[in-house]
């Protein structure tokens, strides 16, 4: 027989396969677009938008369809209450990881992001138990996310104020993070062996932003589109070397201990901290880089933002996550970037775990789930006007912090992202830490900077640009300076101002002098000046006070005397 004949006959077989296992489901699955045969439903989605896409199918068929990818049906939850009563009311069915077929080619199906059964609970547990409590030592979390913002701000202000493009720097940080969970130790940003692995996983998430990567189920334009890499030897090669190894093996041996099921292998913890590193570095990252377009298109809000972080923090403490439950603004700014941005609209797939009812439809077990995060996060009933950057969207009349179910940036359910309680803290912690440092300046019109994400697959990505850094004052510009002249020219009279710098420039030997700083935005609007100096000066406690003499805290026995009038630290409450 001759060949063409062959294959038409073959193609027409394959053609008719797939629309009798198309049609034989059918009637069981919620309605959708006619599937092509072999392509599905792929003509009619828009690659570069499956979100759009499916906020348009779902104004045809409802809150719940089937669209094809290829010959897989995919049933779509749309809006909230569909998300709510399959991923939460239904939490346990709706579980499943759906397949993820670049994944199962690279090896790392065994971890946590892409796993199912014992081995997903086992690890995800596992690594709840290590983000939520105490990394791997005695450290809090806290205290290490704190440590590497105070390291990002002090990276941010080698760009000496110029021009930069801040994507690198803010990549390093989270997964510095991450580094400091896992091994105990964080990296120098300029570390060869640390800058090997935030390549490999900016190749990893650029391959998986690729919108091919939705339809890799069709083999052929994985392979056209080169999306395969091995994560099996990536684990056991820079991680391995880094020294995830020492950490697994440590964790393995006290684990082995308990369970005697060994899901904790060395493969499987391997593949969780590549997991953790995989689905925590980029993501936090593209959220504060975002984050800071939105604030440099928003100077207004960056303006309150720094006004409350002045009032609540100030400018020489670090920011704790203490603080954010009296910064009501901060935190519905934090929230609105999170909802803005849309990080992952379509989240990871699912998948449920038994032949289900839901909503009088069969959903049979192994079927794959979309869930339409955007549909959610741009609700217009909860979000008035959803394509707007506003963070009243989170403020209630009297400008208090007001929550919302639709937040769900993480996702929800059983399934909710494992590192939430982290990238919150990052996000807050990073953005306070930089504003109360930096004056952030666009070198563009504000009104010119275009927010639309350049990509939207699986990950919004924002456009490239550049800002500068420049570093504020140490002083607040609302404290009140006051100067105070020490020795030198033995002059005591003072000036006061905002602009300490241009007040002292009048004075001679300014470097000298005793710079006393006290807040002035003070209730009431009365300004409070505190001459330190007068107290520990006061001649009827310091006899000679301007002779240095240690028998100001001698009594007669020569014994130390301790003095109310010692407030070299001021006093009242820190
Ligand atoms: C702003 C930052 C982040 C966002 C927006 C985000 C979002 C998400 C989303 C949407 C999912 C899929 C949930 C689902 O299947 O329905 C997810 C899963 C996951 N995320 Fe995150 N994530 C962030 C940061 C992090 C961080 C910092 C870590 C850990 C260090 C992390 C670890 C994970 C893990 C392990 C999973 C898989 C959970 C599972 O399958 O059980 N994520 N994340």
């Amino acid at each position: 027989m001759d060949l063409a004949v062959v294959l038409v006959l073959c193609l027409s077989c394959l053609l008719l396969i797939s629309l009798w296992k198309q049609s034989s489901r059918k009637g069981k699955l919620p309605p959708g677009p006619t599937p092509l045969p072999i392509l599905g439903n792929i003509l009619q989605l828009d690659v570069k938008n499956i979100s759009k896409s499916l906020t348009n199918l779902s104004k045809l068929y409802g809150p719940v369809f089937t669209v094809y990818f290829g010959m897989k049906p995919i049933v779509v939850l749309h809006g909230y209450e569909a998300v709510k009563e399959a991923l939460i009311d239904l939490g346990e069915e709706f579980s499943g990881r759906g397949a993820f077929p670049l994944a199962e080619r690279a090896n790392i199906v065994n971890g946590i992001l892409f796993s199912n059964g014992k081995t997903w609970k086992e690890m995800r547990r596992f690594s709840l138990m290590t983000l939520r409590n105490f990394g791997m030592g005695k450290r809090s979390i806290e205290d290490r996310v704190q440590e590497e913002a105070h390291c990002l701000v002090e990276e941010l202000r080698k760009t000496n104020g110029l021009p930069c493009d801040p994507t690198f720097i803010l990549g390093c940080a989270p997964c510095n993070v991450i580094c400091s969970i896992i091994f105990q130790n964080r990296f120098d940003y300029k570390d060869p062996v640390f800058l090997d692995l935030m390549e490999r996983l900016n190749e990893i998430l650029r391959i998986l932003s690729s919108p091919w990567v939705q339809f890799a189920e069709i083999s052929v334009f994985g392979k056209e589109k080169n999306v395969s890499f091995n994560g099996g030897e990536y684990c056991q090669g820079t991680l391995t070397r880094i020294g995830v190894f020492g950490a697994s093996v440590g964790i393995l041996t006290d684990k082995e201990k308990q369970n005697q099921q060994l899901e904790f292998t060395l493969e499987t913890l391997t593949t969780t901290v590549f997991d953790l590193f995989g689905a925590g570095t980029e993501t936090t990252s593209t959220t504060l880089r975002y984050g800071l377009l939105l604030l440099l298109k928003h100077p207004e809000v960056t303006a309150k933002v720094q006004e409350e972080i002045d009032h609540v923090i100030g400018r020489h403490r670090s920011p704790c996550m203490q603080d954010r439950s009296h910064m009501p603004y901060t935190d519905a700014v934090v929230h609105e970037i999170q909802r803005y941005i849309d990080l992952v609209p379509s989240s990871l797939p699912h998948m449920v775990t038994h032949d289900i009812e839901f909503r009088n439809y069969i959903i049979p077990k192994g079927t794959s789930v979309l869930v339409s995060l955007s549909s959610v996060l741009y609700d217009d009933k909860v979000f008035p006007n959803p394509e707007i950057f506003d963070p009243g969207h989170f403020l209630d009349e009297s400008g208090n912090f007001k929550k919302s179910d639709c937040f769900t940036p993480f996702s929800a359910g059983k399934r909710i992202c494992a590192g939430e309680g982290l990238a919150r803290m990052e996000v807050f912690l990073f953005l306070t830490s930089i504003l109360q440092k930096f004056t952030l300046k666009s070198v563009v019109d504000p009104k010119d900077i275009d927010t639309t994400p350049i990509a939207n697959g699986f990950a919004s990505v924002p456009p490239p640009y550049k800002l500068c850094l420049i570093p504020l004052n140490a002083f607040s510009t609302s404290l009140l300076v006051m100067v105070q002249f020490h020795c030198r020219n033995n002059r005591n009279d003072f000036k006061l101002g905002k602009d300490n710098q241009e007040n002292l420039k009048g004075y001679d030997g300014y470097e000298n002098f005793l710079i006393v700083i006290i807040p002035a935005n003070m209730r009431g609007g009365i300004d409070i000046l505190t001459s330190l100096t007068s107290v520990p000066h006061d001649d009827k406690e310091f006899p000679n006070p301007e002779v240095f003499d240690p028998g100001h805290f001698l009594d007669e026995s020569d014994n130390f005397r301790k003095s109310d009038y010692f407030m070299a630290f001021s006093t009242g409450p820190c």
